[in-house]
């Protein structure tokens, strides 16, 4: 980790400074959740510690506000491919642009990301960057956590409350920092609820090259709670077979006791199926797997002028290529175990609505299978569904809120939905929760995929809500039932002058799917929308544009 235990900046408290602790903002960018939990979490703490405290988020703010600040943490995470979370897009870039003088501001960054991406809580390390630049001054050291941040959070927060607050008095405890005990009783993050698994279908007709799973769970008697627009996280168990794979790899047999963080003894076998990420290769692993063998090959290739080279190696590989290549003698079990992290958990958009399905959540999932470097790849939750969590089995799952993904407060507000393949999932919940409370608002879906045939998810239902006036407008995009590729965004050009007077009515616009093509696209789709239908210059249509989303009326959940 970047805080060695014992490294903890230990800074004394500025000159002057009063008994009573100051001011404190702590300044979230969030996607999914994580950093305004963290913040949340961040600014009971520090009342309870004395601070004036605040959370801000950056969707809300301008950086100049920044210039009045006192004492600053930042929790922000790192999307895709060094992205920063789509509600501190704004923020970001003007931070990153402009000029701003933070001379006098004390600040620590705690950075949110995942290992298995190459630039790694790339946003967290900018603004720490950033933050010095401009003039202020970082009191503890930033902190760059993994997907399983609880114990790199909770050092990092100790250090920075140590280095911004007074000399504590005697009647506050310093002792260790909060810990957060899991209400045993309740299910969640903490203690995941056992969901059995009600239905599990395949929504491809047969010839389709995809395959889409519509999966049903059960959450009778678990307390859970959602509201459309919000994702449930599930835990998967890694493949059998990969777990076998990965043994003979490492000449290991499974029954071997090892020291699982936060869980004690276990099987081998019984923690690479359940506990352990046992695929994700990233340089983190790499590195780790260098100090078990000692691998010259492997240190050649996590030198500093070998990048290129350690990024085509990672490309397409998984962890048990990496042992078969740099630990061909094999490795303990306690090696093993001590280069994997913890199996995250993954998030999926909901596809349900509570009030058409009381006591239900429905998830819409596509499996993930490829081929790559010679072997069959699977991804870990996506197959885990499709394979292993058939009806009557139980699955770990809780409910990771979206407040950034909303249906409109007013039910008569239109809405537009934009979401090819899965992307589709939260409009089933949209459509199903808006026909269930009678909204009258209008509805406006633009759904694609390959083929009609195969692959048009849930048509019987849009059907059906076409029908009964629970969906107004629906457009279709097969992309490849004629010989040039039509899109989602092909249809909103085309429905531009429809669109923009739905937009000039009050619509909220949403667009849910794949984040690295189609978002950008769809995005600019709605720019030229803007700029046809409504007489507008380039420039005021991105301005009209970043006005909806500025003010919530364009939502993205994209992936
Ligand atoms: P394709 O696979 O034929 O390229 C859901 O996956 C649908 O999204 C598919 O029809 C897919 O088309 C389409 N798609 C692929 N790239 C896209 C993009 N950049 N914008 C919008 N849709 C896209």
């Amino acid at each position: 980790g970047f805080l060695a235990a014992g490294s903890a900046a230990v800074i004394s408290a500025p000159s002057g400074a009063s008994a009573s602790a100051g001011k404190l903002t702590v300044l979230y960018g969030t996607e999914s959740g994580n950093s305004e939990e963290l913040a949340d979490r961040a600014v009971k703490e520090a009342k309870k510690k004395g601070f004036k405290a605040v959370m801000k988020n950056m969707a809300d703010i301008s950086p100049a506000d920044l210039a009045k600040v006192e004492n600053l943490l930042v929790i922000v995470s790192t999307w895709g491919d060094g992205e920063a979370p789509e509600t501190a897009v704004s923020f970001h870039k003007s931070f990153m642009s402009e000029g701003f003088d933070l001379t006098g501001v004390k600040f620590s960054v705690c950075a949110l990301g995942d290992t298995s991406y190459e630039k790694f809580c790339e946003i967290g390390k900018q603004f720490d960057a950033r933050l010095e630049q401009l003039g202020a001054s970082r009191v503890a050291p930033r902190v760059d956590c993994d997907v399983d941040y609880e114990d790199s959070y909770n050092e990092w927060f100790g250090a920075a409350m140590t280095a911004l607050a007074p000399a504590a008095p005697a009647s506050v405890s310093t002792a260790a920092p909060a810990t957060f005990a899991p209400a045993t009783t309740e299910y969640g993050k903490k203690n995941p609820f056992p969901a059995e698994v009600i239905d599990n279908v395949l929504l491809n007709g047969e010839g389709s090259s995809k395959e889409t799973i519509h999966a049903e769970f059960s959450l009778e008697g678990s307390g859970l709670v959602y509201e459309p627009g919000d994702a449930l996280a599930v835990l998967p168990t890694n493949c059998a077979r990969m777990v076998e794979e990965i043994l003979d790899a490492a000449k290991l047999k499974g029954t071997e006791e090892v020291e699982v963080k936060g869980l004690g003894k276990r099987q081998l076998a019984v923690a690479l199926a359940d506990d352990y990420d046992i695929t994700a290769l990233s340089k983190a692993v790499l590195k780790k797997l260098a100090e078990a063998t000692g691998s010259e090959k492997l240190n050649a290739l996590l030198a500093d002028g070998a990048k290129d080279q350690l990024r085509e190696y990672i490309e397409g590989r998984e962890i048990i290529d990496a042992i078969e290549d740099f630990a061909p003698t094999g490795l303990s079990a306690q090696a093993l175990a001590g280069i994997l992290r913890k199996l995250p958990v993954r998030l999926y958009s909901i596809a349900s609505s509570p009030l058409a399905h009381p006591d239900e959540v429905h998830l819409t999932v596509a499996a993930v299978r490829y081929e790559s470097h010679g072997r069959i790849r699977k991804g870990v939750c996506s197959t885990f569904l499709a394979d292993v969590a058939k009806t009557g089995e139980s699955v770990p799952v809780f409910v990771q809120p979206n407040k950034n993904f909303r249906l409109p407060a007013d039910h008569n507000t239109p809405i537009i939905m934009v979401g090819p393949g899965t992307g589709v999932a939260p409009f089933r919940s949209f459509v199903e929760h808006r026909a269930a409370l009678g909204a009258p608002g209008k509805s406006w879906l633009f759904f694609g995929d390959q083929h009609y045939t195969y692959d048009f998810l849930y048509q019987l239902e849009w059907q059906g809500y076409l029908k009964d006036g629970a969906l107004t407008k629906l457009d279709l995009a097969f992309s490849r039932d004629q010989p040039e590729k039509v899109y989602v965004q092909d249809k909103m050009l085309e429905k531009g002058e429809e669109l923009y007077a739905w937009l000039e009515e009050g619509a909220h616009f949403y667009v849910c799917g794949d984040a690295s093509r189609m978002a950008a696209d769809v995005h600019e789709a709605l720019i030229g929308v803007v700029q046809n239908f409504g007489a507008k210059s380039r420039e005021e249509a991105e301005l009209y544009v970043e006005n909806l989303k500025k003010s919530k009326r364009y939502q993205r959940d994209v992936y």
